[in-house]
């Protein structure tokens, strides 16, 4: 199975990340992070080693998103901004799932 991990950079996305890579020899990883304050590649450790793992530096509202999610069968979603302040969580929450799920934003 290929799973798109969106957040993967992230405290709990990149243990799910570590998770699947070690406990799944089958399935393969695409992570989708931004690496905002939170994320960093560093948590990903010798994840990013493994050929199964490949690492997207994209904002989930980026259209590519939607081409990466036609290749996938599964979409776990952990991209979260929490700092609201900084930017509308509506446009992470709303905008980025659309194309994440492969709908039409
Ligand atoms: N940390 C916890 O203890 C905990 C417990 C239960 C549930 N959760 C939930 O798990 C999810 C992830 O939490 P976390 O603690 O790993 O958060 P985190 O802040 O550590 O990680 C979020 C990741 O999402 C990335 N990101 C944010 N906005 C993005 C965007 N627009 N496009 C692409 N990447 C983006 C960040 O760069 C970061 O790597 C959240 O929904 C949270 O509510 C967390």
């Amino acid at each position: 199975m290929k799973v798109l991990v969106t957040g993967g950079a992230g405290f709990i996305g990149s243990n799910f990340v570590r998770h699947l890579l070690r406990d799944h020899p089958a399935d393969q990883v695409i992570i989708v992070d931004r690496l905002t304050y939170a994320g960093n590649l560093r948590n990903l450790g010798e994840a990013l080693q493994d050929g199964r793992c490949r690492f997207n530096r994209l904002d989930l509202c980026d259209p590519a998103v939607r081409d990466i999610v036609k290749g996938c069968d599964a979409v776990v979603h952990f991209a979260v901004n929490p700092l609201a302040t900084r930017r509308p969580a509506l446009q992470d929450e709303v905008q980025g799932r659309m194309p994440a799920h492969g709908e039409n934003p």
